[in-house]
Parts: C-alpha cells; structure tokens; sequence
C-alpha cells in the first residue's frame, strides 16, 4: 500500500495479539508498521516487524519486487521493531543499519549486531536517497532514551515508531474512524507514554518545526490530518486534569463494595464524574486512559493477610509506576484486625505528586458514621476539585 509516491507500507498487521509486554491487553491487536522508500538512488527500509510476523514482512517485499536494500532505518531499539533487522540484513547483505550512536549500543546489545552493520548519524543529519532525502531527528525517551524520528522531506512525511502511534489492527492504513483512532491512540499513550509526558512535551516541540502533512507511526493508523493525534498529544501532556475520580476496588464479601457504592453516589451527588473498576475483571488498559486525566484516584480494598487486596497493591504498583499528573489520592476501605492497608499502600506510590486525602479504612461492614466519612470524603474532594477550577 502506498501512503506517498514511492513510500509503500510494507509491514505487519497483527489481528490476534492480546497482550503487549505479557502485560497490556491489546483488545484491538496492533500491527507493526515498516515503510519502504525508493529514491531514485537508494532503499531504504524503514524499521523491521515483531519476528513473529517476519514472514509477512518478506512476502511484501516479494510483492514489490525488492531486490535490494540499502539502508535499514531503525527508529527504536525494542525488539516489536527491530526484531526481524538480522534477518533482513541476511537476505539483503549490502544493507546497512541506520540509527544514532544510543540506538547502535542497544541494537548490538539485543539482537547480537556487529560494529561493522552500522551507519551512524546524528541529531538532524540527512541521508540522500537520490531524489528524496530522510532527515533524522533524536527523540529521546519516547518511551526508550534512543528513539527517533525520520522527515522525508520531498513528501512531507514524519515517520514516528512508537511515537504518536496506536495498538490497532486496522485494513486501513489512514485513519478511517476518529473515535475508534482516539481511543486506541489514548490507550497507547495511557499504557506506553503516559510516564514520559515532559519529555515528550519537548519533543512535540522539537518535530513542530518540521513542515509535515502525514504522520506515520509504526503502530496503528497512519494520520492524514496530523494535527488530530498533535491536538490529542497537546492535552494528554498537559498539567490539566478533569473533574473525575477513579476508584478501582476490589471487595471479597462486600463491605467494600457497600463504601465503594455509598462513595459513588455522594460524587455524583456533588456533580463529580466517577469512573469504577472491579479489579476482580478489570481491563488494566481501560484503567490506565483513566489515569491520563482523572483528577483524583481512590482506591477501595477488603483486608487480606493485615494487608491490602492483592489485585489493589498490583493496580497501586501499576498506578505509581505509570506516573499519572493525578492531584489527589485516598483509600477507602474494610478490615477487621492488623490493618496496614494505608501505610502499605501509601509505600506502594512514592512517584504520585498528588495530596493524599484522609482514608476512610473502617472495620467490618460499614455503618452510619462510616456512611457520614466517606460523605466526608467526597466533600473534600469536592473543595479540592472547586479550588483546582475543575467543579
Ligand atoms: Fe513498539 Fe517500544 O516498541
């Protein structure tokens, strides 16, 4: 498929993935996305695919009748793009690998590459291919410290690897449904990108100063209309955050579950949106688009062991290590003896910036005065949102 003269998609759509990192529900799938460019001297072959699908890669090069590579870009070391490079680079033994010096040292590092496949170049070098030129640009730190960026300049093309991409297997290269595109590109970023927003911030800055009118990213849908993911990349990446509270909870015999939904209707009562997760069954990754601009988190556990649930300490790890720009966070929650629930939970989150507010941990199922704190609660968090101009 070709996205601009003599730029072809080439790479590999992955319907049945599941899991991403054996970590991240992927409900769309994904794909991996490596571009072909043929200048009127040179090709060059823009990032690989995942090894699992390497044979898909190969095929379309038959397709097209590649009978040579020249240059392997590699935009980012992990292994879902750089994974099928040696294989390439045995089938067309005159390629050679294109990336920076930090690319380089993590490319021979993982895949076993020798010193002699490279070419290294630098921040804002450009490599001509005849009559279109690829001009590089160090993107650190999304979401690797060696990612980059490639500007085909003649075609206006900004080719991005991970950055500004998506988890979706799609028939269609451009976007072709905008909701559909918004949320898996939110869910990338959620899951992905959400602990490097500052540096990304810089980095938004950094590729605004070139003049592109398409997007290509090596995951999900290629953008046609860049300044929706821009736009979209703009806010996730802000300090802003709305007037939502999340509470992901887990109950064992529902005195939990009693707080968390007398909690829920007092927010709402106060016009406070609220997002719910039973942790018993819940997707990490729908968690995780909440946290992108949720003002406030509380989590709700029963006592396990003088301990929090097990499924909230694992959803507290996830959180703090997401870094979301939360502002407030509290517990809620039932025990009977022993309970560290608080204090465990609190060590289970050094990375949020956000205020903790006074947990509401009672014993055994909850009645009028337990009612009347997290009442209490919810107006605190009512003021707290008010005086953050959210409410
Ligand atoms: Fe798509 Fe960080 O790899």
């Amino acid at each position: 498929m070709q996205i601009a003269p003599n730029v072809f998609f080439v790479g590999a759509v992955d319907w049945d993935r599941r899991m991403f990192d054996e970590l991240i529900p992927l409900p769309d799938g994904t794909s991996y996305n490596s571009y072909l460019i043929r200048g009127t001297g040179k090709t060059a072959l823009l990032d690989t695919v995942d090894p699992t699908k390497a044979e898909m890669l190969f095929d379309h090069l038959e397709s097209f009748g590649v009978d040579r590579i020249d240059y392997v870009i590699s935009h980012h070391a992990e292994q879902d793009h750089s994974g099928t490079i040696p294989e390439v680079l045995k089938k067309f033994p005159m390629a050679k690998v294109v990336t920076n010096e930090k690319c380089k040292g993590l490319l021979i590092e993982l895949l076993c590459l020798k010193d002699e496949d490279f070419i290294v170049i630098a921040d804002g070098e450009e490599l001509s291919l005849g009559d279109k030129t690829l001009k590089f640009v160090l993107t650190p730190w999304v979401h690797w410290p060696e990612t980059m960026v490639t500007y085909l300049k003649e075609d206006r093309v900004l080719f991005t690897c991970d950055f500004l991409g998506s988890h979706m297997a799609t028939a269609s290269i451009f976007v072709d449904e905008y909701g559909a595109a918004y949320e898996s590109a939110k869910r990338y970023f959620a899951e992905i990108m959400m602990p490097f927003r500052l540096p990304i911030r810089k980095n938004l800055e950094k590729i605004k100063a070139l003049d592109f009118k398409i997007i290509a990213p090596s995951h999900g849908f290629v953008y046609d209309k860049p300044q929706f993911i821009l736009d979209a990349y703009a806010d996730w990446t802000s300090d802003n955050v709305k007037n939502e509270v999340l509470v992901p909870y887990n109950s064992m015999h529902g005195a939990t579950r009693k707080m968390v939904d007398v909690f829920v209707d007092a927010l709402r009562e106060r016009n406070i949106a609220v997002k719910q997760f039973n942790l018993a069954g819940t997707d990490l990754g729908k968690i995780a688009i909440a946290l992108v601009d949720g003002a406030t988190i509380v989590l709700g556990t029963s006592q396990v062991l003088a301990g929090a649930h097990p499924n909230v300490a694992h959803a507290a790890f996830v959180v703090n290590a997401l870094r979301p720009k939360t502002k407030f966070v509290s517990l809620i929650g039932s025990y009977l003896w022993g309970g560290q629930m608080v204090e465990q939970i609190k060590g289970l989150l050094p990375n949020l910036k956000a205020e903790l507010l006074e947990p509401v941990v009672i014993k055994g199922y909850p009645k009028e005065n337990d009612f009347k704190a997290l009442a209490a609660m919810a107006d605190t968090i009512a003021a707290k949102h008010k005086a953050a101009g959210i409410l």
